[in-house]
C-alpha cells in the first residue's frame, strides 16, 4: 500500500467512526430528544477547540468481523471552556447502546490519566448500559480501572458527570464517585440495572423515570446536584459550574470582574428579616442580595430543602454559600441536610 494509499484509507476509517452505531441509529437518538456524543461535545466546548484521542480505536466484540465499529462506543479528547483546559469523554449510545468494553474504558483511562498528570478538570458524558455483556469479564476489568482513577482523582481535580441517558450499572457506578452529577429531565437516567430486569426478577413494576429519572435523583436520594430541562441547558450549567472551580487542587478558582462592589450596602435586608423570629422567610432573598450581581448557583436545590447550599461571587472571589432555610422545617438540619 502506498503512502496516500494509507491516508486514504485512514480517512475513510476515520469518517466511518464519525457515524457511531449508523445513520439509523442516529436518528434513532434525535428522535428521543437526544443528541449524539459529538454533538455534545461541541455544544459544551469553546468552538474548534476539541482535540480527540484515539479515534480509531475498534470494538473487541468479535475481533475477527468485519464489521468491527471503530472509534467503538466512546468519543474521548481534550478541548477548552471559556479558555480553560478540560478532558472530556462522550459516551455513544449509537454503538451497542453506549456500553462499556475493554477498548471503552482503556479510551477513558487514558482521559482520565491526561486529566490528572495536567491538573484540569475531568467531564464525563454518560449515555450507556453499562458493563457490555457481549465483552464479559473484561468489560468488569474495564470498570475497575476506572473506579480506582475516580478514586485517585477525588479530591485533586474536579470530575463532572453529566448524565444525559438511561444510564445503567458500571455507568453509573462511576458518576456516583465524581463530585457533580447533572441530570436531563424526561431522557436521562440512573439505575443498577433497567425496569424489565426488574420484573423478570422481582415482579415489581415500574418505570424508568420512577426507578432513576431526574427527579427521583434530584429529590429523593440527593444522587444527582443538577436538574435541567434540556441537553443544551444541562450543558450551559456545566460550564456555569466550571466557572466556579479550580482547574485542580494546587490551583485557585478564577477571579470574575463581576462590576459588583464590596461596599455595597445591603439596605432592604431588614425588610426582608422579621422581628419575630417564629416568622419564615425565604433565605435565598438574602444570599441574591448578598453575592455579586445576585448571581448563585445553587446546589441540591429539590434536595434537603431546609439547607440552601451553592456556588457565587464576592468582589469577583469564588465562594461557597451553607445557609439554614427556615421556609423548610424551620431551617432545622436532619440527616439529608
Ligand atoms: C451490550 C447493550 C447493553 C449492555 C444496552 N445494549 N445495554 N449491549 N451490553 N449492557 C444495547 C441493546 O441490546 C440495544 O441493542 C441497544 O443497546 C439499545 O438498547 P435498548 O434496550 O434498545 O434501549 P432502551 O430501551 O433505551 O434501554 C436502555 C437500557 C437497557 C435501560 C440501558 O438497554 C438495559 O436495561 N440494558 C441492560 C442494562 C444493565 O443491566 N446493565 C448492567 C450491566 S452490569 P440493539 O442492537 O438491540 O439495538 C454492570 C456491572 C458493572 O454494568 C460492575 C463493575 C464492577
Amino acid at each position: 500500500m502506498s503512502i496516500q494509499e494509507r491516508l486514504d484509507y485512514l480517512h475513510e476509517l476515520k469518517e466511518r467512526a464519525a457515524l457511531g452505531g449508523g445513520t439509523d441509529r442516529v436518528k434513532a437518538q434525535h428522535e428521543r430528544g437526544k443528541l449524539t456524543a459529538r454533538e455534545r461535545i461541541s455544544l459544551l466546548l469553546d468552538p474548534n477547540s476539541f482535540e480527540e484521542l484515539d479515534a480509531l480505536g475498534a470494538d473487541m466484540s468479535d475481533p475477527s468481523s468485519e464489521e468491527r465499529l471503530y472509534g467503538d462506543a466512546v468519543v474521548t479528547g481534550w478541548g477548552r471552556i471559556d479558555g480553560r483546559a478540560v478532558c472530556i469523554f462522550a459516551q455513544d449510545f449509537t454503538v451497542f447502546g453506549g456500553s462499556l468494553g475493554e477498548v471503552v474504558s482503556e479510551k477513558i483511562a487514558k482521559a482520565m490519566d491526561l486529566a490528572t498528570k495536567t491538573g484540569v478538570p475531568m467531564i464525563g458524558l454518560n449515555d450507556s448500559g453499562g458493563a457490555r455483556i457481549q465483552e464479559g469479564v473484561g468489560s468488569l476489568a474495564g470498570y475497575g480501572e476506572i473506579f480506582y482513577r475516580n478514586v485517585q482523582a477525588s479530591g485533586v481535580i474536579p470530575q463532572l458527570s453529566i448524565i444525559m441517558g438511561p444510564c445503567a450499572g458500571g455507568a453509573v457506578y462511576s458518576p456516583a464517585l465524581t463530585d457533580f452529577i447533572f441530570m436531563v429531565n424526561g431522557t436521562s437516567q440512573m439505575f443498577l440495572t433497567g425496569p424489565e430486569v426488574i420484573a423478570s426478577v422481582t415482579g415489581e413494576e415500574t418505570t424508568h423515570e420512577e426507578l432513576g429519572g431526574a427527579n427521583s435523583h434530584a429529590s429523593k436520594s440527593g444522587v444527582s446536584h443538577f436538574t435541567s430541562e434540556d441537553e443544551q441547558s444541562c450543558l450551559d450549567d456545566v460550564r456555569r459550574l466550571l466557572s466556579f472551580l479550580p482547574s485542580n487542587n494546587m490551583d485557585d478558582p478564577p477571579t470574575v470582574d463581576t462590576g459588583d462592589s464590596g461596599e455595597r450596602i445591603l439596605s432592604d435586608i431588614l425588610d426582608i428579616l422579621p422581628e419575630d423570629a417564629q416568622n419564615p422567610y425565604d433565605v435565598r432573598d438574602i444570599i441574591e442580595r448578598l453575592v455579586d450581581n445576585g448571581d448563585f448557583m445553587e446546589i441540591h436545590e429539590l434536595f434537603a430543602q431546609n439547607i440552601v447550599v451553592g456556588l457565587a461571587r464576592i468582589e469577583g472571589n469564588t465562594i461557597g454559600i451553607v445557609a439554614n432555610q427556615p421556609l423548610y422545617l424551620a431551617g432545622v438540619l436532619d440527616i439529608d441536610s
